[in-house]
């Protein structure tokens, strides 16, 4: 049985993006599959976090996480900072990935921007802690969005290096699994930009909390064009707006890109849009329902997280060690 591993930040709202790109495929891989998620908090103090709001915000993606579907019993879900070895790995891999590696990740430098100098140390190693998150499980597959590509190959990139320099082969070579119609949801209000949480604008992103008047209003107010839409998705190459949201309407409704401009061929954007709202509201509703009343019962989700550490660590201390014993730490 293959063993899948994924992560997510716990650094604001959860929205379409998330749902759509990573977390309803975790939900399809939990039956076949062996499989670790991972709130990653670690990762999130990258850049500023308050602490309540970093304490609240990975109760609230635990919550997202079940209220999807996930079985915190049949998989494991934990916050990074509980299982030490996280940290641990990473720390070897900072002496493993080569700066030249770390200066082509695209990630760092979106986030960073213009302020590079100011940025967190830990910004710019932050794909080696990504590395050790997947390695330390051994796992054969990372199911996440198209943005995470690059990180994963850095992640293969760091496993070779490691294997070579030591010849062995701890390491096996993780895939990437980028699944689905909606690989890189778009903002709302412009089709270059991916729908994030840092976007300041609210109304760039269908979050998984908001309810029917939410998620009705946000759609309504979706940048479109004024052409009628077409029977055939390469049609929709040119419009980035339009294909957006016709991949949305394909991934909610499990149904790929042409079979919806087939059903939709000439229609207007507000025949287009109403249906879009029903299908959303129908999806996504009853999550948020569901992680709202999670998100109240403190006590259960804590218990998840303790429960997801503890098998964590049976897997991940085991892994370490090997590694320690490869590079040739003493154990004392
Ligand atoms: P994060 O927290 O930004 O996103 C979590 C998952 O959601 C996907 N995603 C999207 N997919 C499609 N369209 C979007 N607009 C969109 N926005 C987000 C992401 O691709 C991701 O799968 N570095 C990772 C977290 C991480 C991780 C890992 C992932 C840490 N360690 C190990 C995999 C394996 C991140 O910041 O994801």
């Amino acid at each position: 049985m293959s063993r899948i591993f994924s992560g997510i930040q716990p650094t604001g709202d959860l929205h379409l993006g998330n749902y759509l790109g990573a977390l309803r495929n975790w939900v399809a891989l939990q039956k076949e599959h062996e499989c670790i998620y991972c709130i990653v908090d670690l990762h999130a103090i990258t850049v500023w976090q308050d602490p309540k709001g970093l304490a609240l915000n990975t109760r609230e993606v635990t919550a997202g996480l079940i209220a999807s579907g996930l079985d915190p019993k049949k998989n494991i879900i934990f916050n990074q900072s509980a299982v030490s070895a996280h940290a641990e790995l990473a720390w070897v891999f900072n002496c493993i990935a080569r700066l030249g590696w770390l200066n082509r990740m695209t990630q760092f430098k979106e986030k960073a921007g213009e302020q590079k100098e100011n940025a967190s140390v830990g910004l710019y190693i932050y794909p080696n802690l990504m590395a050790a998150d997947i390695l330390l499980y051994k796992a054969n597959y990372v199911p996440v969005g198209e943005d995470q590509k690059q990180h994963i190959e850095l992640a293969r990139d760091i496993a070779q290096k490691f294997n070579n320099n030591y010849k062995t082969e701890l390491f096996p070579m993780p895939e990437p699994m980028i699944l689905g119609e909606a690989t890189r949801v778009m903002s709302l209000k412009d089709g270059s930009n991916k729908m994030s949480k840092s976007d300041p604008s609210e109304n760039s992103r269908i979050n998984m909390t908001d309810g029917p008047d939410e998620i009705s209003r946000k759609i309504k107010k979706a940048t479109s064009d004024s052409e009628l839409l077409p029977g055939d998705p390469k049609d929709l190459l040119s419009r980035p707006e339009a294909r957006n949201l016709c991949a949305i309407y394909a991934a909610l409704s499990n149904k790929n890109i042409s079979a919806v401009c087939i059903e939709f061929e000439g229609k207007q954007f507000s025949v287009f849009k109403s249906a879009l709202t029903e299908l959303a509201v129908s999806v996504m509703g009853p999550i948020g329902v569901e992680m709202a009343r999670l998100v109240s019962d403190q006590g259960y989700l804590d218990s998840v997280l303790k429960d997801g550490a503890e098998r964590s660590r049976v897997i991940s201390n085991k892994v370490l060690s090997e590694v320690y014993d490869v590079v040739g730490f003493l154990k004392t």
